[in-house]
């Protein structure tokens, strides 16, 4: 197996005593390695790969990836002033929100990043406000794919994109506006297996551009969705193959469109997903009449994607590797008892003060993170070219508890 971090077991144990646990740990050279990859892989020499920030917006990897120089993906205004006053230019970043308020479109306006509108009634609205201005346009693919119903965004249940049969009506407003399509977009789902679902959402996007005249068209954008192995027995995708239909449907595409357009992809997970992990501590061993709960210190407020969707996440035993192995529930510090990393998993003997990593936690762990139960967030430490930089801190429980009272906007007391 590809052995993809220079983080071994002994610099975990070293981590843990050094800045405490629980705490998230990402491996800066394999973000750059990723996000680099890509380049290789889809040859198509007009691409732009735009990172998904929502992904994780640690502000040590946003640095790391503006000085790869990367483009963004961004679903908030507050993603767009972030990126912005960390040096990403407006011409680098694409804006594709959902279900956005009339507010929200003047206060991006204002930043001049593009917009990638998924509405008829939105277009409509900024059309008006807007005319003669650039805008992107995202469709729905009308491809149902991803790793888990909550992450399939094509296809008829889906709340995002303008239907594809609608574009009559998109040509409609945008002529009447002088809008000046600049791209469109579609993105289908998180954690795509099946490529062929790909190269038809891809198919099916490219129909509109050869059906209806763009004139102002410079790029299409296939969102994001690139799937990683999250559990130790599934194959990686073969991205080099991948990349190589991607980039000759894309390039019989311009041929046949009679120009070269720039392809954009917009990863999340693929980018920064197996940088990540979580370091936890084990305080509590119970039998539950023959069930062995693991209780840690951690919980789905730190780390959310196994309740959510069921995801599974590789857990080691870093303080008893060789262990005999048992079943294990390994469980959080939440009070609900969904609170679960992994139920019934075959770990090596886990005692009590074992240190544990689960893996893969370096996309929408951290940034899906709340203090729910107040407890705060793990501190995040990033390892970049053999050094460390302790990006965020963990707040104390006491600097917590004073956090929310100092947030409060009006202190009553009875
Ligand atoms: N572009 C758009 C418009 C998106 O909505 C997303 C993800 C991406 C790109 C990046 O997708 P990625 O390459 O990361 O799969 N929290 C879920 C994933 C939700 C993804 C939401 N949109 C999870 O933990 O699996």
């Amino acid at each position: 197996m590809e052995k993809i971090t220079s983080i071994d077991q002994n610099l975990f144990i070293k981590f843990a005593e050094k800045y405490g646990t629980p705490l998230y740990i990402y491996d800066a050279d394999l973000i750059v390695k990723r996000y680099k990859e890509l380049y290789k892989y889809i040859t198509w020499p007009k691409l732009k790969i735009l990172y998904a920030m929502k992904a994780n917006y640690n502000i040590g990897i946003l640095h790391l990836l503006k000085s790869s120089k990367a483009y963004l993906d961004t679903v908030s205004p507050a993603e767009v002033h972030l990126a912005l006053k960390l040096g990403f230019s407006k011409d680098d970043i694409l804006y594709t929100a959902n279900n956005i308020t009339g507010e929200e479109m003047r206060e991006i306006k204002k930043t001049g990043v593009l917009f990638n509108i998924d509405s008829l009634s939105r277009l409509q609205k900024y059309a008006a406000a807007y005319p003669g201005s650039e805008i992107c346009i995202r469709f729905n693919p009308d491809v149902y794919a991803g790793a888990h119903k909550h992450v399939k965004t094509g296809g008829e249940i889906t709340k995002f994109g303008i239907l594809l049969s609608d574009v009559n009506s998109v040509k409609e407003i945008t002529n009447k506006y002088n809008i000046k399509v600049v791209g469109l977009h579609e993105h289908t789902g998180s954690g795509i297996g099946e490529t062929d679902k790909v190269y038809e959402s891809m198919t099916n996007l490219l129909k509109i551009a050869n059906q209806e005249d763009f004139p102002h068209l410079r790029f299409i954008d296939f969102g994001g969705g690139f799937k990683i192995p999250y559990k130790p027995t599934s194959a990686r995708i073969d991205y080099a193959g991948f990349g190589e239909n991607i980039s000759s449907i894309f390039s019989d595409f311009c041929k046949r469109y009679g120009r070269d357009l720039y392809m954009y992809f917009e990863p999340g997970k693929y980018i920064v997903a197996e940088s990540g992990y979580l370091l936890i501590e084990v305080n509590t061993i119970k039998n539950n009449r023959g069930r062995l709960i693991a209780g840690t210190n951690s919980g789905f407020n730190h780390l959310i994607r196994p309740l959510l969707y069921s995801s599974y996440h590789q857990i080691e035993n870093i303080s008893n590797p060789n262990g005999e192995l048992k079943i294990y529930d390994v469980c959080g510090n939440i009070c609900e008892t969904g609170d679960c990393f992994a139920e019934q998993r075959e770990l090596p003997e886990i005692r009590e003060g074992d240190k544990l990593i689960i893996k893969n936690a370096g996309a929408y762990c951290y940034s899906m993170g709340s203090i729910y139960n107040l407890r705060s967030m793990p501190s995040e430490l990033l390892i970049a070219g053999g050094k460390e930089f302790l990006i965020t801190k963990r707040l104390s429980n006491e600097e917590l508890a004073e956090s929310i009272i100092s947030s409060a906007n009006e202190v009553i007391t009875f």
